[in-house]
């Protein structure tokens, strides 16, 4: 190794995307000989210096992991929690590459979570325009009826900004778990905002009291149970990165429709032309 910027160290060693390591040293996450380095153009060399990321110490990658696992709930989608509570981190016992997780699943919510330090296959996956679909399955208050559904398809403002088109649909035969007056519901989204299931399903008036994720872009596993992990086979790796090479067919399309129109040029005469005599 030789002297290098902090970010291009911390994505190469596989902690994080370089965007992502660059949110982590401007968070104060990132120390380099037992000091925070949040100045971005900072440089070390990972041979010579001491770095560590949320008390973890950096390390050369040695080998790219790709694991799998399905997050219980209570149980956070973090590397380490200043309140202590049990993280990702935690269930994988025996995994020594300082892997991280792809987008983030909440507290309370369980499903398939992937892990990597494969920090480009990471940051096209979560980039917003290669971003995979992600499928759940929410508990609601209540059901949802045909107009509900429709406006959760087109997209919901959340935050001043429309999510993009979803794919929605209640899961009509009874599902085992189901309790009395509440609706199963089944949503694809396309993006990773905060709490985005939750807040579209409360948006329409059935808020969410169990949430699932039951897919990731190609990946799905019925037979996997809370904190059950797994590294991916290499035929579901080849998919994965094939999807993560390209945008959605529609997604790009989809995008563009969501961009606010670009605001008019304010109207400006044509000079006339002079009379000619
Ligand atoms: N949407 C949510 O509301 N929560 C999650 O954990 C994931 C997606």
């Amino acid at each position: 190794m030789s002297i290098q910027r902090l970010q291009k160290i911390l994505s190469q060693a596989g902690v994080a995307s370089r965007r992502t390591a660059e949110k982590l040293i401007a968070e104060g996450r990132v120390t380099v000989n037992g000091k925070p380095v949040r100045e971005m153009g900072t440089k070390a060399d990972l041979d010579v210096d001491h770095i560590k990321v949320d008390d973890r110490r950096v390390k050369a990658a040695q080998q790219l992991r790709y694991i799998l696992l399905y997050k219980p709930t209570g149980c956070m989608t973090t590397l380490s929690d200043e309140k202590r509570r049990r993280t990702v981190i935690d269930l994988l016992r025996g995994v020594k590459e300082y892997v991280y997780p792809v987008g983030r699943l909440d507290y309370d919510t369980e499903g398939l979570l992937l892990l990597t330090n494969d920090g480009d296959l990471a940051a096209k996956l979560t980039h917003p325009r290669h971003g995979v679909d992600r499928t759940y399955e929410a508990h609601v208050a209540g059901i949802p009826d045909e107009n509900d559904l429709e406006k959760i398809r087109k997209g919901i403002p959340l935050d001043g900004k429309r999510t993009l088109p979803a794919d929605v649909a209640i899961l009509t035969k009874g599902h085992p778990n189901k309790r009395e007056g509440e609706g199963v519901v089944v949503l694809t989204i396309r993006e990773g905002r905060n709490r985005q299931v939750r807040r579209m399903l409360e948006a329409v008036g059935h808020p969410v009291s169990e949430l699932k994720r039951t897919k990731f872009g190609p990946l799905s596993d019925k037979r996997m149970k809370p904190g059950d992990w797994r590294e991916l086979t290499g035929d579901e790796l080849k998919v994965l990165k094939a999807r993560a090479a390209r945008p959605l067919p529609d997604q790009a399309a989809q995008a563009a429709a969501h961009r606010r129109p670009r605001p008019k040029a304010p109207y400006k005469p044509k000079p006339k032309p002079k009379p000619s005599r």
